[in-house]
């Protein structure tokens, strides 16, 4: 018969197994979301502003398709176009920092702040994110109830983030995190889809750009809330909820 003591160990032991096991997942998952980064800031950022002008519009014409015009678009309100891009990747640069084990555990100043600018950067990415999306988005309105949706989405995320730390409830705050840092992550997969669609179909590229918004957003928020379940601590039997 087993004795409490050998179902103590066969517990232990699972979340031992199942512990390493996330760590495992969670570095993987890690080295795919700078891969993601590296992906959006070469073609978000270093394509427009630092590549030679015909090799970007040659390789934007043929990744991009009608896409390669809304660059001059786009550039009629250079700050507000300029300061998406370059605040986008910080942010998520800024995000992907609050989720070092370790620079927390050195630095937890470093992390309060970088949590507070991280925010703030969620709330101007917001705003010119509606700029443009109401001013000449490039799917026409459909796309304007899209970058509302995810605004909405983003600040309600975001604020509850900051509910939790302000309450402390840190298993909480966490969550709310992955959920604003991964729904930001939907930018990045947009692209690839949206690349891949350009050049496999030659469906219109106005609506496979807002096709592949929408996918972006599900599969971020797909993945974050299935991080979010895999990694949550369970709560000790009798403990209020
Ligand atoms: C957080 C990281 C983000 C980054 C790095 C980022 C990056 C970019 C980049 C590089 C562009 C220029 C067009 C392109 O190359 O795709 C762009 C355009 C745009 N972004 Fe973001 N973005 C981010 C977040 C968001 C969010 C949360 C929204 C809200 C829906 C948003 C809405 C838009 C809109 C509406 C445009 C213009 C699309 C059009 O031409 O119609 N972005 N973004």
């Amino acid at each position: 018969m087993e004795t409490s003591s050998s179902t103590d160990n066969h517990v232990r032991k699972g979340t031992v197994a199942h512990t390493s096991l996330n760590e495992r997942r969670a570095r993987w998952g890690r080295m795919l979301l700078w891969a993601l980064i590296a992906n959006v800031t070469f073609t978000g950022v270093i394509g427009p502003y630092l590549l030679p002008r015909e090799i970007f519009i040659y390789l934007s014409t043929l990744l991009g398709g009608d896409y390669v015009h809304q660059g001059a678009v786009l550039a009629q309100r250079p700050w507000v176009d300029a300061g998406h891009r370059l605040l986008g990747v910080t942010l998520l640069v800024a995000g992907m920092l609050q989720f070092d084990p370790q620079l927390r555990k050195v630095y937890p100043q470093l992390h309060r702040w970088a949590g507070r600018i991280f925010l703030m950067l969620v709330l101007v990415i917001s705003a010119t994110a509606l700029i443009m999306g109401f001013s000449y988005p490039f799917a026409g309105p459909p796309e304007s109830v899209f970058v509302v949706t995810v605004c909405m989405l983003l600040l309600w995320f975001s604020a509850s983030a900051w509910r939790e730390i302000r309450r402390r409830n840190f298993a909480r705050h966490r969550e709310w995190m992955i959920r604003t840092l991964g729904l930001c992550f939907f930018i990045a997969v947009q692209r690839l889809i949206y690349i891949s669609m350009v050049v496999a179909t030659d469906w219109p590229d106005r609506e496979i750009f807002l096709l592949s918004n929408w996918m972006g957003v599900v599969i971020a928020l797909v993945a974050a809330e299935s991080w979010i379940n895999l990694t949550r601590k369970p709560v000790p039997l009798g403990s209020a909820a």
